[in-house]
């Protein structure tokens, strides 16, 4: 086996591995206890239900997974198609890393505001606009990281066919 790993395996298995945490979030959410209490918390139509299903469990399925896949496999295959070597690698890693640390802390922050405004609706409805106060910087943080990803990664596939065509 070559001693040196190829960059794109990151993006393979953090898709793996955020489909495994995307189906176990699913499979966790139809369970009836669990189900009965996200449905009591306003799932899926709004609430801090709507947090944790479907807004975390669709992220950590199709960014986690679906997007991880489709950017490592679009960096694997356009040089091929385009006869181009990828127009930056370092660029390749910053999307990895932004994309990643983008869709994992919006899963958590999402789970976390989920499950605390979740049980404070049940005893203590009134202190849920104090929390909601951190939720919104909170999650433009977590939002803005997981762009800035998406928006090096366009850049950089435009840049490849772009200097696939000169
Ligand atoms: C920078 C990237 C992204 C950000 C910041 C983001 C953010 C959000 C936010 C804030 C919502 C909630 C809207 C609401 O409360 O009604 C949402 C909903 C949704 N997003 Fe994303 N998203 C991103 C990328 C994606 C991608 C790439 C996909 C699919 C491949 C996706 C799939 C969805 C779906 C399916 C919903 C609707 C869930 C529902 O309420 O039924 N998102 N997104």
């Amino acid at each position: 086996m070559s001693s040196q790993r190829n960059p794109l395996t990151k993006f393979l298995l953090l898709s793996a591995a955020s489909f495994a945490i995307g189906t176990i979030h699913g499979m966790l959410q139809v369970m009836p206890p669990i189900r009965h209490w996200l449905d009591s918390i306003g799932s899926p139509y709004g609430g801090p239900g709507h947090m944790i299903d479907p807004l975390a469990h669709a992220h950590m399925n199709l960014v986690g997974g679906a997007v991880m896949l489709a950017m490592g496999a679009t960096y694997h295959l356009l040089p091929q198609f385009v006869n181009r070597p990828i127009y930056s690698q370092r660029l390749v890693n910053l999307t990895f890393w932004w994309t990643a640390t983008g869709a994992y802390s919006f899963y958590v922050a999402l789970l976390a505001f989920g499950f605390w405004e979740g049980s404070l609706l049940h005893r203590a409805p009134e202190q849920i606009p104090a929390v909601q106060r951190y939720y919104g910087p909170v999650i433009a943080c977590a939002a803005t990281t997981m762009a800035i990803g998406f928006v090096i990664y366009f850049y950089n596939i435009a840049k490849t066919v772009r200097s696939a065509r000169q």
